[in-house]
């Protein structure tokens, strides 16, 4: 059985070495490159194929690896937004993605986020540099008392409302299918927008669809509370960021937490040092004091990373010796 893993980190390659200890009899071939027509020729003989990609997969990528006889596709992530499911199952490939690898990490990161936005750590991170060190005019924010708005309640949503409360937060939260122990606790509301028009913090902790694009825009903004803050650790196609960033510059939202963003896939995870983004947005975004941008890295821990190696690993096995695994997004 041979499988080969794609995008391959360094700060992977030791769950790698540990799986690979463990499956001796299984080949696995790492790869650093990620998947594209050109590098998909490196799975030729392979069985399964292991990958990590924020951006696009090749559009032809099922009907490539159908084939070359590859039936299985692993994701080491959760999201499956990139990938065309309706082809994978035409093609008879399996899909398999790791859909709890950490929650804690992606809402620990989301909670420690929205502390330093109430608390200024822009401005007081550019003052102290300075050897300003006045208080004034920067009064912060607390959470507690606060009502947090929770869009998605499925694994990660579950943690950023049990931290969010520990500080002492009202919660409101909408789900399409909620759950029943936090039905108990009377938090759900009636629509997302219920949601929106209630919460003085929205997160949003939802998978990316086509009905949910620009979840956040200028006519969704409008019914928020003002002085608002908006938290996106999920998928940047949920906001429209145009419209985000004119409210925050207008004053209608006080700011902004996001860990990705709609235009990322050509700056996050790369080095640009020294080098003009080609995104004068981005450039805006990074600029201001209201919004944290960071380069999708809530889920970057080392919790994380070794459960993404290892149960991608474990489903492709699953999928070659049994025909499916408890992962299975298609198949
Ligand atoms: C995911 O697991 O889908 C994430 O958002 C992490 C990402 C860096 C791919």
């Amino acid at each position: 059985m041979k499988i080969i893993a794609y995008a391959v980190r360094e700060d992977e390659k030791a769950a790698f070495a540990q799986w690979q200890g463990e499956n001796p009899d299984i080949e696995v071939k790492l790869v650093s490159t990620e998947l594209t027509v050109a590098s998909l020729e490196e799975a030729r003989g392979f069985d399964a194929i292991v990958a990590f990609q924020t951006g696009e997969y090749p559009a032809d990528l099922f009907d490539r690896m159908q084939a070359m006889g590859i039936k299985d596709l692993s994701v080491r992530n959760v999201g499956v937004d990139n990938l065309n499911l309706a082809s994978a199952k035409q093609n008879g490939i399996t899909i398999t993605n790791v859909p709890a690898y950490s929650p804690n990490a992606v809402a620990e990161f989301a909670v420690s986020q929205v502390l330093k936005l109430l608390r200024n750590a822009k401005v007081y991170d550019r003052k102290i540099s300075q050897h300003d060190f006045r208080w004034a005019p920067n009064v912060a924010g607390e959470i507690n008392g606060k009502t947090v708005g929770v869009l998605g309640t499925g694994r990660i949503g579950q943690v950023m409302i049990k931290i969010m409360q520990g500080f002492g937060a009202k919660i409101v939260a909408y789900d399409p299918f909620p759950n029943p122990d936090l039905a108990k606790q009377g938090i759900y509301l009636d629509s997302p927008d219920d949601v929106l028009k209630q919460a003085d913090i929205v997160s949003l902790h939802v998978p990316a669809t086509k009905d949910n694009f620009h979840l956040i825009n200028q006519d969704t903004i409008a019914e928020m509370r003002d002085g608002a803050i908006i938290v996106n650790v999920s998928r940047g196609a949920l906001i429209d960021t145009p419209a985000l960033v004119t409210a925050v510059k207008n004053g209608k939202l006080a700011g902004a937490v996001l860990d990705t963003y709609e235009n990322e896939a050509s700056f996050f995870n790369h080095d640009l040092r020294g080098q003009t983004l080609s995104d004068p947005l981005l450039t805006e975004m990074l600029s201001m004091d209201e919004i944290l941008l960071t380069p999708h890295i809530a889920f970057y821990t080392d919790i994380a990373v070794g459960n993404m190696v290892r149960v991608s690993l474990d489903s492709a096995k699953d999928v070659l010796t049994t025909g499916t695994a408890p992962t299975v997004v298609v198949g």
